[in-house]
């Protein structure tokens, strides 16, 4: 069933624009995003004064992308945690409150548990996942489904592109809903992502073995950025240490100077990734503070950039996107970075020690 593909991590990777295209499919109604499924009207809707988003992982990291957009585009306030810390600290949550949980699988012991906790103080709760009969679909008053298909590997790939689908469409269906005026750069951008996602997986093929080779005798390495981008690197350190077992710290790169940048030594790798437009001179900035100190870097950026290399190692370039819709495309390479190292170190990649698919006890 790998279809000619080595393991089922590279297979799910390279389904992601298929993927995207049947999460995308039949939610545009004349240029405008229709979620009838959602079942949510705008009456409860504009009741609604704050979103929490609770999920485990990878599904958490596509949570923080969600905030992102919601906090941006709709100016709700949202609250993100963690499920297994959410369902102990006796979260401040009411009727008024929306619960969004993601979750692949749909099973998560915490994120279900999490999610009937907030039932039971009167909250209502939207799941998006990728499994239609799951305990947390079938529990859940709103659900998004993302239409990933099945995922074999442990590692989380084509889930996670399709759980940011879904956020970008809910927000865009939230903000028709309370009549609020959304970017239609978006409407047009979202449209173009799977052919854009199919484009990012052609261009980083070719570039692995260079992209790798400056993790060789490195069993440290960071990733850094800033908002969406640190979203995403936090995204992209947990694939390189859950398959490689190289240990990623992700860091915000404005926070770097607060601590890590201690540990920054000659040569040792860091992934930058830097797509967003409007803190790129920051970002940039910061990537120069990890050079001077000899740190071997890795930069992702948007096309049309061409000063960054002459500040960094290695430049992967993904197509030109609105600053809000990079993670998508700016986690591609992240993924293929760290299968490529996985296998490299002959590691079982489509099933990571000590870990399982469903975590269904907490
Ligand atoms: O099935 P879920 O989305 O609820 O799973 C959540 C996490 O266990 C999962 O995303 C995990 O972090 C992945 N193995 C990461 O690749």
């Amino acid at each position: 069933e790998k279809e000619g593909f080595d393991h089922f991590m590279l297979k799910e990777i390279y389904e992601q624009p298929t993927a995207l295209r049947n999460t995308l499919k039949d939610k545009f109604e004349s240029d405008k995003v229709n979620l009838p499924d959602l079942n949510i009207d705008s009456e409860y809707l504009k009741g609604v004064n704050k979103i929490a988003i609770v999920a485990c992982g990878t599904a958490w990291h596509a949570g923080l992308v969600g905030k992102h957009l919601f906090e941006t585009l709709l100016r709700i306030p949202v609250e993100i945690d963690i499920a297994s810390e959410f369902r102990y600290r006796n979260p401040l949550v009411d009727e008024k409150t929306l619960v969004i949980v993601v979750s692949q699988s749909g099973e998560t012991a915490d994120t279900l548990a999490a999610m009937r906790d907030s039932q039971k103080k009167g909250a209502k709760v939207l799941a998006v996942t990728n499994n239609k009969g799951s305990s947390i679909a079938r529990e859940s008053e709103f659900i998004f489904h993302t239409i990933a298909g099945p995922e074999i590997a442990v590692a989380s790939t084509k889930a996670y592109t399709t759980q940011l689908m879904g956020f970008y469409l809910i927000t865009l269906y939230f903000g028709q809903l309370l009549g609020k005026e959304m970017p239609k750069e978006l409407y047009d951008g979202l449209k173009e992502i799977p052919v854009l996602a199919d484009k990012v997986l052609q261009n980083t093929k070719d570039q692995l073995d260079k992209i790798t080779a400056p993790f060789d005798g490195w069993d440290n390495s960071f990733f850094i950025g800033r908002g969406m981008d640190w979203y995403v690197s936090q995204e992209g350190s947990l694939k390189l240490k859950e398959i490689s077992y190289i240990h990623a710290e992700a860091y915000a790169a404005g926070e770097l100077k607060h601590g890590t940048l201690a540990l920054i030594e000659q040569d040792i790798p860091v992934v930058a990734v830097a797509t967003q437009q409007d803190i790129y001179d920051k970002t940039v900035s910061n990537i120069k503070e990890v050079k001077a100190r000899g740190g071997y870097v890795i930069a992702v950026v948007q096309e049309g950039d061409e000063d960054i290399s002459h500040s960094v190692d290695e430049v992967i370039k993904i197509p030109k996107v609105p600053s809000l819709l990079t993670p998508i495309l700016s986690v591609i390479p992240l993924q293929l970075l760290s299968y490529k190292e996985a296998v490299k170190r002959g590691q079982d990649v489509d099933k990571p020690r000590n870990l399982a698919k469903s975590v269904t006890v907490e």
